[in-house]
């Protein structure tokens, strides 16, 4: 009963990993423009393929609380947030935070035009892309703040940043279907290095669902092989019902959560592997315990044991 549940788990398994590889290798119509564009926003020198502008992006020394420099400073993404809400958003606080401003709100109350020109420096002259991104990137990334972006606040906790509501049965079917053939079933057969950190799926949907949410619909800038949410013709609550779903995968932290706790902390080196958790300890207890009694005088003991009980045994034979 149990193997053939078993087998029936592996071929359904199977099937889908099948599937998962077939529709991403299937996989190649041009992106639209606000794909392009939210990619552009996450690390638009990873979509050019080129390098990142040398030093710190200029306004990046208007603040402090970010301590990070180079490339990063240069990205969207680290100064408006992958809630694009900026200081109103998930950055409001923590190492992300800049103060710098929320620009879906801003992006709304503009035309396209005022944003391109925004774009190259017509306001402030340090927040000029123009020597980097042609006039039509330029473009895509304002259909992409004006149109593309998303408020997850109502299915997202900003606190507990758990999904609320997800669908996750709906997610586990995507996630099974479109992620499982190179994410693995549980979500850790791609480790991401995270600012020297380790991650998997599980633990990105956990720590930064907004990043995990904007990756999902638009795909991430610099790797052309993932299937894209918008382009598999997702709507964005399907993309939150997969985030409900990864949610609940492992995150490779399950072992420490006791000593390791907390977003963005650093980990601690894992020495034993599973074997250096409990099961280790108990070991370690059990070996002391043996020490002291003696191995020897316990195995003699347990000879006199056995001798007994089969003496004892022929004797009610008779
Ligand atoms: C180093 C931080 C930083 C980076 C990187 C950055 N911005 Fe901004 N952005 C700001 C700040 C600060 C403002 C507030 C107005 C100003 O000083 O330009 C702003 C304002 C905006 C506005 C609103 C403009 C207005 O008139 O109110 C838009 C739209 C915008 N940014 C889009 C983008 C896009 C798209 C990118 C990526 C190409 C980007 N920003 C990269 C810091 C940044
Ligand atoms: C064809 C293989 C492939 C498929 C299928 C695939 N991915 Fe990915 N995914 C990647 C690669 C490669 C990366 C980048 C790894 C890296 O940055 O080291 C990535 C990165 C990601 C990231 C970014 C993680 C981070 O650190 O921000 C997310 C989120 C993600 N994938 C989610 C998904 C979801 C959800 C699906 C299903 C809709 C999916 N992927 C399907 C290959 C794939």
């Amino acid at each position: 009963m149990r193997t053939s549940i078993r087998i029936l788990i592996l071929t359904v398994a199977a099937i889908l990993m099948g599937v998962g590889t077939i529709s991403a290798s299937n996989f190649q119509a041009p992106a639209d423009d606000i794909t392009v564009g939210a990619q552009l926003y996450d690390r638009w020198y990873a979509v050019l393929n080129v390098s990142a502008p040398a030093g710190n992006m200029p306004i990046w020394e208007r603040q402090s609380t970010n301590t990070r420099s180079g490339p990063d400073t240069w990205r969207c993404s680290e100064c408006h947030g992958w809630d694009y809400k900026g200081s109103e958003g998930a950055y409001s606080s923590g190492s992300h935070a800049t103060g710098f401003p929320n620009v879906m709100k801003l992006a709304a109350g503009m035309t396209d035009s005022e944003i391109v020109a925004h774009l190259k420096g017509s306001k402030d002259p340090s927040h000029d892309f123009s020597k980097y991104l042609t006039d039509t990137d330029l473009e895509k990334l304002a259909k992409f703040v004006k149109d593309g972006v998303q408020d997850d606040s109502a299915s997202v906790d900003a606190h507990t940043l758990k999904v609320t509501g997800g669908n996750l049965a709906h997610g586990k079917t995507l996630y099974d279907g479109n992620c499982a053939s190179c994410h693995g079933t549980d979500g850790k057969l791609i480790v991401f290095r995270t600012e020297g950190i380790n991650e998997y799926i599980g633990s990105v949907a956990n720590r930064d669902p907004y990043r995990f949410l904007h990756r999902t619909r638009f795909g991430v800038a610099g790797v052309k092989t993932m299937p894209v949410g918008r382009e598999l013709g997702w709507q964005p609550a399907d993309s939150v019902d997969v985030l409900a779903y990864a949610q609940s995968l492992p995150t490779g932290t399950e072992i420490e959560t006791a000593t390791n706790a907390g977003a963005g902390s650093k980990t601690s080196p894992n020495l034993g592997g599973p074997q250096g958790g409990v099961l280790g300890g108990i070991l370690t207890g059990l070996g002391t315990v043996f020490a002291m009694l003696g191995l020897n005088a316990l195995f003699m003991l347990g000879l006199i044991i056995i001798g007994a009980l089969i003496v004892w045994a022929l004797r009610k034979r008779n």
